[in-house]
């Protein structure tokens, strides 16, 4: 069912619109979610809903439950456009939730009239009492034609489930219901369409505009006044699109002590300044991508791989892949494989599973090698720069693979110094592929770290 929505930014109504990411790699919690500066209704409503579903997943969640054992339970919150103009912004935002035993997917879509403060949701976007009620019978009808839907359920329409309200390319209404709320859970969600011709005489005047924006697609910046447009990003340089990959370095990781640095979930309005750092170090990183913010920011993309570092695949949605099913796992891949495509004229060749979660089927779904890490500096928990730098600096060995996050400003501002003091102690900075070495790469095999060189190791045996 069609429910209108965009992850592309940036747009012209909203330049300073930002997507934010939180994830909690341990524990299986991913979020996305928009902030407006120009518009700080905007943030606080949508990090309201971040902050309400953690502090219920934690209660569902308590962290020792999966103490010593795989975490089975996952929280991945997403929020997409789906109306934009200059005086109307419509969010809509999902919740996945997988508590142990049972998951299942909310939706709310919040509004903002962009010259009232405060957020207004699907009762604002009727004129009268009269107009939400007469709604809802449409509402009713339309869901009891659906065979999927318990009838008794839809007697009793709470309004709390009518909180998800859109409008798509012909102006109809659409309503998306959370699992369980009008439908056995073995349905998946429930979307109900009530024709344009019935609501547009129940619409309020911010509810005809929003479904002018909501039927229009969403106009974006020219790529060539996105430099001056995006405050706090260093200005685009047009260069010539890259067509291929520089060649590859001359390193043997077996004579010289190599670490790959890696960053995961961006890029991000950090990353650029994290590329001109590991360009002031001719330091080679490797990227683990999602797919919409590739799709975002191809020019940083680009510049990754003209600058020599490497980019690879983390997937769609940063959803635990065990959990999907092998079509989504597919999915997943393969649409971030074509944002990123989009940007260098080729696909990732290898794959970072989110939070480290596979199994023997998704490693095969990957048909790439599974790269994984030795080092984990928590910098995703610690937000703390020192902190970050001690334990990258003190935990990594030759070989080894070290994860990060590029979407800290905490981790991008302990890069300086990590590269300084791991360069004082003799490490080369090279991407996953020339540690661990073409040749030896392969499809569905998972990769922590490169075998200590054989240097190395005969120097530990000899002090025996
Ligand atoms: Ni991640």
């Amino acid at each position: 069912m069609d429910v209108r929505q965009t992850e592309s930014l940036p747009l012209i109504f909203v330049p300073d619109l930002n997507a934010v990411e939180q994830s909690d790699e341990h524990r299986h919690i991913f979020s996305r979610h928009f902030e407006v500066p120009s518009v700080p209704s905007i943030g606080e409503a949508q990090r309201s809903i971040v902050e309400s579903r953690m502090k219920s997943f934690n209660q569902n969640n308590t962290p020792d439950v999966y103490a010593g054992s795989a975490a089975t339970g996952e929280l991945n919150l997403r929020s997409y456009l789906t109306a934009v103009s200059q005086q109307v912004i419509g969010i809509r935002s999902t919740a996945y939730e997988f508590a142990g035993a049972s998951g299942g997917s909310s939706f709310v879509t919040q509004w903002f009239d962009t010259r009232t403060p405060g957020m207004l949701d699907s009762r604002d976007l009727f004129g009268s009492d009269e107009g939400w009620a007469e709604f809802r019978e449409f509402v009713a009808q339309a869901a009891t034609a659906n065979p999927e839907v318990i009838p008794e359920s839809v007697t009793e329409l709470q309004d709390s489930w009518l909180d998800s309200v859109n409008f798509d390319a012909q102006g109809n209404v659409t309503v998306e219901f959370d699992d369980y709320t009008i439908a056995p859970g073995s349905a998946g969600s429930i979307v109900v369409t009530v024709p344009s011709a019935n609501i547009i005489p129940l619409l309020s005047p911010f509810g005809l505009m929003a479904r002018t924006a909501g039927m229009n697609p969403m106009p974006r910046i020219p790529a060539d006044l996105l430099g001056s447009a995006r405050p706090g990003e260093p200005a685009q340089t047009t260069q010539e699109p890259v067509a291929e990959t520089p060649q590859p370095r001359n390193i043997d990781c077996n004579k010289t002590k190599c670490v790959a640095l890696t960053f995961d979930d961006g890029p991000g309005p950090k990353t650029g300044k994290l590329l001109d750092e590991l360009e002031k170090k001719d330091a080679a990183a490797t990227f683990f991508v999602v797919g919409p913010n590739a799709k975002t920011r191809p020019e940083l993309i680009e510049r990754m791989i003209a600058e020599g570092h490497e980019v690879g695949n983390h997937t769609w949605s940063h959803r635990s892949l065990p959990a999907l099913s092998p079509a989504q796992v597919r999915s997943e891949i393969d649409r971030t494989n074509d944002a990123i495509s989009a940007a260098i004229d080729q696909p990732a060749t290898l794959l970072r599973p989110p939070y480290g979660a596979r199994n023997a089927t998704t490693d095969r779904l990957a048909q790439a090698p599974v790269i994984l890490w030795d080092v984990d500096p928590l910098d995703w928990k610690h937000r703390n720069t020192e902190k970050v730098i001690d334990a990258a600096v003190s935990q990594t060995k030759p070989g080894s693979i070290v994860l990060m996050h590029d979407i800290h400003s905490s981790t991008v501002a302990a890069v300086p110094e990590i590269l300084s003091r791991l360069k004082a102690k003799g490490y080369t900075f090279v991407t996953v592929t020339e540690l661990l070495g073409q040749d030896k790469l392969k499809s569905g095999k998972t990769y922590s770290r490169a075998p200590l060189p054989p240097t190395a190791s005969s120097k530990t045996g000899e002090k025996k």
